[in-house]
């Protein structure tokens, strides 16, 4: 395969995203096979810039028969996500599925029980992964430019917006946490970078139409001891900070717009001397007053978006076998966490998709 014929399905707001990601990297690697949709109007008027050599199907079953595609890409309602990935899957084609993945663990694990079937062809979403904030961030606190990585704050707002579409009901998995919670608890899991052995959460609903949630917290603690802070909310009118961690030399901090990265670290050029603290009456000041630290400041313009990078790691994949970065277990946990924290927050209209 020198090429890869690639169809979407779902040409909602994300799957036309699909087609214009990959048309918009300029990657020759992809060529648009098909375009599926049940809603017939969603197959008219599509951008002229997609040309015009491409099928049109209205089922995902009519899009499968097409020997010409080798991937499809999944961009349907979240509870598709798994049967159409099966299906895809079954017919012998490689299958990029949008988030979330799955609405529980056991409907996750029936996903990867056949992507095990058939290997190489299952790729996962999680395109936040390569924001480019996340990524400096993550390789910059991995350095130990700001030493122990003890304290992760995610902080996303999406603005305040009463939302009124089927993402805001609960009977379609809609809400903030199944919408927002793959792409900021994937990136929790890869800074605490250790395996999660405590979960507190609080979910709720403040203004967004449906019944679903809008605002979430969620703390993880990890066994190397780091905390990840996680709050998204669709209910904040004044967004502030989307990253901050916290070293034990240093913070690294990404502010709200995320096109700059600050970091500030006590001078890697000072060792800590061994002190001890005075029992005695301090003099009359607070803080240390036996070292005075210099600390270096940094920072970092970040490009305007890496997220379609996904798109050339799948095709680095299907092509020449290179490892995909978004490993079936990583997904997998993302999954078992949302489960976990719709079980301990209570919040009543997801308890159903709790197994
Ligand atoms: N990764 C990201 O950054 C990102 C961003 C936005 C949305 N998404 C995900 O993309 C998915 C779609 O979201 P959206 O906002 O585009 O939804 P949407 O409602 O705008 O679009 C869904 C489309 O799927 C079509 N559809 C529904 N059932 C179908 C079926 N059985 N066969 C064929 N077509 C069918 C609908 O007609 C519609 O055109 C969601 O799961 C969402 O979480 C991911």
């Amino acid at each position: 395969m020198k090429k890869i014929r690639y169809a979407t399905i779902g040409l909602g707001r994300m799957g036309r995203g699909h087609v214009n990601e990959i048309l918009g990297t300029g990657d020759k690697r992809f060529e648009l096979a098909a375009v599926c949709d049940n809603a017939p109007d969603r197959l008219e008027n599509l951008p002229e810039a997609w040309g015009h050599d491409y099928r049109k199907y209205s089922s995902l079953e009519e899009l499968l028969k097409d020997d010409s595609v080798d991937l499809v890409t999944v961009a349907t309602r979240h509870l598709d996500h798994v049967p159409m990935g099966i299906k895809v899957l079954e017919a012998g084609k490689c299958c990029m599925v949008e988030k979330p993945v799955a609405s529980c663990v056991a409907e996750m694990k029936r996903l990867l029980a056949c992507a095990e079937a058939h290997p190489g062809k299952l790729y996962l979403r999680h395109n936040r992964r390569f924001e480019p904030a996340f990524v400096k961030a993550r390789e910059l606190a991995e350095s130990g430019v700001i030493g122990d990585v003890q304290y992760i704050k995610i902080n996303r707002s999406v603005g305040y917006c009463r939302r009124n579409d089927w993402m805001t009901m609960p009977e379609f998995y809609g809400g903030l946490l199944t919408n927002w919670g793959p792409h900021m608890i994937d990136q929790a899991l890869r800074l605490l970078n250790s395996p999660v052995k405590e979960i507190w959460a609080d979910v709720r609903h403040v203004i967004s139409i449906g019944e679903g949630d809008d605002l979430y917290k969620i703390i993880l603690k990890a066994e190397n001891g780091r905390l990840a802070d996680v709050e998204v909310t669709g209910a904040n009118a004044m967004p502030g900070r989307q990253l901050e961690i916290i070293g034990s030399r240093g913070t690294i901090v990404s502010e709200s717009d995320n096109t700059r990265l600050h970091v500030r670290m006590v001078d890697p050029a000072v060792v800590f001397k061994p002190l001890k603290p005075h029992p005695e009456n301090p003099p009359f000041q607070y803080g240390n007053f036996d070292e005075r630290l210099a600390f270096v400041d940094a920072d970092y313009d970040l490009a305007p978006c890496a997220m379609t990078d996904v798109w050339k790691h799948c095709a680095d994949s299907i092509l020449d076998g290179v490892e995909y970065p978004i490993k079936f277990e990583e997904a997998l946990e993302v999954v078992r966490v949302t489960e976990e924290v719709f079980r301990r927050s209570g919040f009543a209209p997801m308890q159903k998709f709790i197994q």
